[in-house]
């Protein structure tokens, strides 16, 4: 692994993505093109790469402020942003991926994530293999060699909070490795200094925080990077420079609401595991949990994220929604309001009920995204609707 820099990442929350102007908030570039001096600065522009762009498909100042960011805050060379996090991993997938090669997926993933590889990739003749993430050495024994072009991975995962072993992860030679963060932010944890070559994140959820912005963003090598981006213009899920704003001005104050998030998260956690009509609850943060003590040796944070399990099965799921008063019944996560939802109707409602069983989404699992109303108040919303 990796030395971190001494300054904490809450700090570098602050000061990355600046440049030497005085102005504290960046400016929102809102131009789509840019005037050149001439024909040889326009052919220079033409010729450029991600760096400048003379057209805003191609690079924009304020996007490239909040790529910056993420770069200084997961400890890449650089990153690339999207306007999503759906943008940003079906670019991934189609620069680095070609007709006749292989894909080894996490079957626990992002439902988007998962339909996006039965559908669209296998149409274009991408093979795609699921495997258990959380199962030590399930990767590797789906590589073959020479044809597997990329793993995918999510840690925590979405929705049961499984995790991924990094260090393991990064010890299979050939394939790119690409671990979606979502659910940890950059605050929570940093797969590239374990050897992972991209991490992505929706920045929709916790990084922008605030439930305005659809954002997406990868980072890692500038060679690997400048390669998706030579895709992406094409692609052409470009981020919107309001969006990227909104990406900046979340990261400033990640720090603070990540830590009352995780606060709430573990209370909740404990509170749920002692209650008799919870059958299970998914918490990295747990001692319980079946990999805490992977979470404590590769995340800072155990998220603002969790899950459980109501006894009594999709009667009970739907009883709890209703009941809930302050929580309300919604998907998306990392934003101020605590929204629950039942994942087995809403975010992976594409995913087939074979494979919903299979990577764990049954019919009384509920996902809480934790906000930043007071603990004691979501304590006492839960208990009652329970
Ligand atoms: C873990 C994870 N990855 C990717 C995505 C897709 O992000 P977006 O909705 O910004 O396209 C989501 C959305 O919920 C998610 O939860």
């Amino acid at each position: 692994m990796k030395e971190m820099s001494s300054q904490q990442p809450e700090t570098t929350a602050i000061t990355s993505g600046r440049d030497n102007s005085q102005s504290l908030a960046p400016p929102i570039w809102t131009s789509t093109t840019w005037q050149s001096s001439g024909l040889e600065e326009s052919r220079q522009h033409a010729l450029a790469t991600h760096e400048i762009g003379n057209y805003a498909r191609y690079s924009n100042p304020t996007v490239r402020a909040f790529e910056r960011a993420i770069a200084e805050l997961e400890g890449a060379q650089d990153a690339l942003a999207f306007g999503s996090g759906m943008g940003a991993v079906t670019s991934v997938i189609l620069a680095l991926c070609s007709k006749g090669d292989h894909i080894v997926a996490q079957r626990q993933l992002y439902g988007g994530t998962v339909a996006f590889l039965n559908g669209p990739c296998a149409r274009f003749g991408i093979d795609v293999t699921f495997v258990d993430g959380s199962k030590p050495g399930a990767f590797a024994d789906a590589v073959i060699p020479g044809r597997t072009m990329l793993i995918i991975a999510e840690s925590p995962s979405n929705p049961q909070m499984g995790l991924v072993d990094f260090e393991q992860l990064a010890r299979i030679k050939g394939p790119y490795t690409l671990v979606d963060s979502t659910l940890a932010t950059p605050l929570g944890q940093r797969p590239l200094d374990f050897g992972i070559s991209l991490v992505m994140h929706s920045a929709t959820k916790g990084i922008a925080g605030h439930n305005d912005a659809m954002l997406g963003v990868v980072a890692g090598d500038k060679d690997l990077i400048d390669s998706i981006w030579g895709y992406s213009v094409m692609h052409g899920a470009t981020a919107s420079p309001y969006d990227a704003n909104n990406g900046l001005r979340g990261i400033r104050t990640l720090g603070v609401r990540l830590a009352q998030q995780c606060t709430s998260a573990q209370a909740i956690a404990e509170t749920l595991s002692a209650n008799n009509k919870i059958s299970a609850v998914n918490y990295p943060g747990l001692t319980t949990h079946p990999q805490h003590s992977l979470a404590r040796t590769q995340m800072r944070r155990s998220g603002s994220v969790l899950s459980f399990e109501i006894a009594s099965g999709i009667e009970g799921a739907k009883s709890f929604l209703s009941k809930l008063s302050l929580i309300r019944p919604a998907v998306s996560l990392g934003g101020p309001e605590t929204l629950a939802c039942h994942p087995a109707s809403s975010t992976h409602i594409s995913v087939s009920a074979e494979d919903q069983t299979a990577a764990g989404i049954t019919p009384g699992l509920i996902r809480l995204s934790v906000g930043l109303e007071d603990t004691r108040d979501l304590l006492a919303d839960i208990t009652s609707a329970l």
